[in-house]
């Protein structure tokens, strides 16, 4: 381990210049002084990776040292010197906030060792900080950007739907040519397009403004008694409407399967694992979904017959951004977001997403969600006690 910065401070000259040449010797950038009014002084005008005192200086007690570490460089590694083997000195050490303490005399090798852990750990500990701020900044500009996106692409929508609304409303009218007449119709047809990409727009930025909710906890799941298999008919029912070709298949208990959750984001995970089993099928490929009562919970299934998922990508498809490199899953667009929101918004309810596939024939996606408990009514009145 080299090039760190360590102070060692010992009011013994020679043990405060021999570390000094030890450690110098590793490559290491040394200061030793030998008294604890230089080593303070030394603190408040720089950091170091790594401070090593001594328990017992001239001047001032080495636990003062310390706690000077703790307090304006925390990030700095401390490591106690001390002559004496008591434990209760080193633990006064560790107290006032020392990572390692060592025994002086002590073996070059130790010393060495120790001093290399301490460095190691400070990089890693800069290089945690460095990573936590990087990803702050990233959860912060995805909030910003999502944010900024969504207000100017309401407007368009908007004014879209306004222009497409006069035009149908001249078009109604029986005054024009008809020249103009299929003018007017063709630009009504074209809005009807850019309608049509704006609310696919707006979904994309709904889904990165979902992220960063979640990832700044700032989710709010409503939990309200509803029932999961008429929110699957309903599902599957927008799925035909959109996509005529779709091959929706269902298998649906008679009654009713009440649990407690928010209906909107289970209709988005549902509509998310339909929206994927076509996507990733091939043209005409069938899906089929599956509700049913299992002990405690509902038990949900999506099923294709698409491309499939490869076991070792089971369980990343989850993760935030993650898509197959999969050459067959290329062509059709996205972000990685899908499910990744999905499995939050399950967890967050108490339940759980996972799949299962064949490569080549198909995959399978599980949502199991806890029912809702029936309230067994408690006998009240007169005869409630002697009933047994
Ligand atoms: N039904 C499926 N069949 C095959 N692969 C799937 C299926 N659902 C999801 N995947 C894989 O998981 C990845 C992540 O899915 P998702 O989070 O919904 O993001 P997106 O669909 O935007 O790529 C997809 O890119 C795809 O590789
Ligand atoms: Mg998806």
């Amino acid at each position: 381990m080299a090039d760190a910065s360590i102070l060692v401070v010992d009011d013994e000259e020679n043990v405060a210049m021999t570390i000094r040449a030890i450690l110098q010797l590793d490559g290491n950038e040394v200061l030793a002084v030998t008294s604890g009014s230089d080593a303070l002084r030394l603190l408040r005008e720089r950091t170091f990776d790594v401070v090593l005192t001594d328990l017992r200086l001239g001047d001032t007690d080495g636990t003062e040292i310390l706690r000077e570490v703790r307090r304006s460089h925390p990030e700095t590694a401390a490591i106690m010197l001390t002559g004496y083997a008591s434990l209760e000195s080193a633990i006064s050490a560790l107290r006032a906030g020392a990572y390692d303490y060592l025994m002086k005399p002590s073996d070059v090798e130790e010393l060495r060792a120790t001093v290399a852990r301490a460095v190691e750990r400070r990089r890693l500990r800069q290089r945690l900080d460095q990573l936590e701020e990087v990803d702050r900044l990233k959860t912060q500009f995805l909030s910003m950007a999502s944010h900024e996106l969504r207000t100017p692409l309401t407007a368009v929508s908007g004014f879209i739907q306004v222009a497409r609304r006069r035009i149908l409303r001249e078009l109604g009218g029986d005054d024009m040519p008809q020249r103009a007449r299929d003018e007017a119709t063709r630009a009504a047809e074209t809005l009807e397009l850019a309608q049509r990409q704006s609310r696919r727009l707006a979904r994309l930025v709904d889904e990165l403004l979902d992220v960063s909710r979640l990832q700044l906890g700032r989710v709010e799941l409503r939990r309200d008694e509803l029932d999961v298999a008429a929110l699957v008919r309903e599902v599957a029912e927008r799925t035909r409407i959109a996509d005529a070709d779709a091959l929706v298949e269902l298998a649906l208990p008679e009654g009713p399967l009440r649990i407690l959750g928010d209906q909107d984001r289970l209709e988005q995970i549902l509509e998310n694992l339909v929206g994927n089993a076509l996507k990733y099928s091939p043209e005409g490929g069938r899906v089929r979904i599956g509700a049913r009562a299992d002990g405690p919970d509902a038990h949900v299934t999506v099923a294709d017959e698409g491309i499939g998922i490869a076991a070792e990508e089971l369980g990343r498809i989850f993760d935030l951004f993650y898509r197959s490199p999969d050459p067959r899953a290329n062509h059709v667009g996205g972000l990685g977001l899908g499910l990744y929101i999905s499995r939050e918004i399950v967890t967050r309810l108490g339940g759980s997403l996972w799949a299962e596939s064949e490569p080549g024939r198909g995959s399978t996606f599980h949502v199991r969600l806890p029912l809702a408990r029936v309230e067994t009514p408690v006998p009240t009145g007169p005869g409630a006690a002697t009933r047994g």
